[in-house]
């Protein structure tokens, strides 16, 4: 397979080429390493951005190119936000004051709501870990399904909790965390800070955690779907 992708190992050219020859060495270079993650038979993974809604839409997002970073930058983009926002909260019942930001992926999803549930644990322990790091901060506990998903051990890694701060709750055949389990685990964390993750779509099955019996009271809870950009996490 490597082979056939030779053509694109190019040395680092000397000079500059014109732009047009570069995207055309590109598309026929690429070629024959291509995966045709479109089809309607690819079964590997969860991936979407082909089908020709995602690609218009795609194509209107760099077209466009805006900033979204402020209002003033881009009032459109900001007005999108804002309204899926809105449906997000109707769909889910989410309190007045949530917030909202689009993320470029699922990693990056699990990772911000990850980000967002150690500030609140934290906070409510007292600890200010915007201010004061993580060195000395309370220990805190995060409980995920014996099937969580790769990211969400990444997003730990990188925001410095890591693999030991994971209590796993066993599952079931469809990989849902069992609720009897997910109870006995938050009883032995009682008087920790904890973070619940808790699954709406496994990669495998599609199944959902059973959020109703979640954390409640004062933890933070999150879920989310690894294969589409969408993370939720809930003080
Ligand atoms: C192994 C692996 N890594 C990462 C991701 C998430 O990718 P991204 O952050 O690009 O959405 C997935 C999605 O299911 C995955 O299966």
């Amino acid at each position: 397979m490597r082979r056939r992708c030779a053509a694109l190992a190019v040395p680092l050219p000397e000079q500059g080429e014109p732009a047009a020859r570069v995207v055309q060495a590109l598309a026929r270079n690429a070629d024959p390493g291509i995966v045709a993650s479109g089809g309607p038979r690819f079964f590997g993974f969860v991936i979407g951005g082909s089908v020709p809604a995602a690609l218009a839409a795609d194509w209107l997002t760099s077209a466009w190119d805006q900033n979204a970073g402020l209002f003033v930058l881009s009032p459109a983009a900001a007005v999108v936000e804002e309204t899926v926002l809105g449906w997000l909260r109707e769909l889910f019942s989410l309190p007045e004051g949530t917030g909202m930001g689009f993320v470029t992926g699922g990693q990056m999803a699990n990772t911000t709501c990850l980000a967002a549930a150690r500030h609140a644990v934290l906070a409510r322990a007292g600890w200010d870990v915007a201010a004061q790091g993580l060195n000395g901060a309370p220990r805190i506990v995060v409980l995920a399904g014996d099937e969580a998903h790769v990211t969400v051990h990444g997003a730990l890694r990188l925001l410095g909790l890591g693999d030991a701060s994971v209590g796993k709750v066993k599952s079931d055949g469809q990989g849902r965390m069992l609720p009897d389990a997910l109870r006995d685990a938050l009883r032995s964390a009682e008087g920790a800070p904890v973070i619940v993750c808790a699954q709406a779509g496994n990669v495998n099955t599609g199944s959902f955690d059973p959020l109703e019996h979640g954390a409640g009271g004062r933890r933070a809870i999150g879920g989310g779907h690894p294969g589409g950009p969408s993370g939720l996490t809930a003080a």
